[in-house]
């Protein structure tokens, strides 16, 4: 698949078919992305991979912690969004929660959607990003980012799909007890990842982005 054509066709996939993901071809994904550039080449990326009973019991222990209403926390926490950041993270649950057929109002619904987050919207894998916490923790999540948008590019010539997110690492006592990551490490992002299941309504959202004049400045004739 021609590089453009990858970067245009990702998206975050966020219900999947339960057909697992061979080992290998996760072992060649990573093999691929660990080839992302790094701040000084010092590749600060540990990366754990959860699959069949250690995924199930990480999923369950973060149901547990949701429905007994623990507040998530995230170690790499965002502040709230304001003005044009929280618009864009409105529209986007407003189109979600469309495809999905949720109303506004429909408490259930809409916690039911918030838990799929918490189970790894139910992908048969995930692979969790940490860093050393003895690094500069901006320099070291941006080397994060890097490789997670990598992972998620190479998985398309599989015929993966992937979803970055932090809610499946927003518990991170579970996440810690079930792969025993340790606290010296920082859990930075997590990305969900399997065989897409077109049919589920929530993988039809094609994100909109600001046009490219609204983000650019630019300087000199060229
Ligand atoms: C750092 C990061 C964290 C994210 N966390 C979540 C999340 O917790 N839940 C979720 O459904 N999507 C999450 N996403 C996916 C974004 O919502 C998604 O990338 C964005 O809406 C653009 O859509 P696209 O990926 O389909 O292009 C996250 C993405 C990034 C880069």
């Amino acid at each position: 698949m021609d590089i453009i054509d990858a970067i245009r066709a990702r998206k975050s996939i966020r219900g999947y078919k339960p057909d697992p993901v061979p080992k290998e071809m996760l072992r060649e994904i990573l093999e691929t992305a660990i080839r992302s550039p790094s701040t000084m080449n010092t590749q600060p990326w540990e990366i754990t991979v959860v699959t069949g009973e250690v995924l199930k019991n990480i999923r369950r222990g973060n149901i547990e912690m949701f429905n007994s209403g623990v507040k998530p926390h995230a170690e790499v926490a965002y502040k709230p969004f304001e003005g044009n950041y929280r618009q864009r993270q409105v529209d986007l649950a407003i189109q979600l929660f469309k495809l999905m057929g949720i109303a506004r109002e429909d408490k259930e619904k809409r916690a039911e959607w918030t838990q799929r987050g918490f189970r790894f919207f139910d992908a048969p894998a995930g692979i969790i990003l940490s860093v050393d916490r003895s690094l500069g923790e901006l320099m070291a999540v941006m080397d994060i980012g890097a490789i997670a948008q990598t992972i998620c590019l190479t998985a398309l010539k599989y015929g993966l799909g992937t979803c970055i997110n932090d809610q499946g690492i927003m518990f991170p006592e579970v996440v810690r007890k079930f792969t025993h990551i340790p606290d010296s490490k920082l859990m930075v992002i997590c990305i969900a990842i399997g065989y897409p299941n077109w049919d589920f309504p929530a993988n039809k959202l094609e994100t909109s982005r600001e046009p490219v004049e609204n983000v650019v400045t630019w300087f000199g004739d060229a």
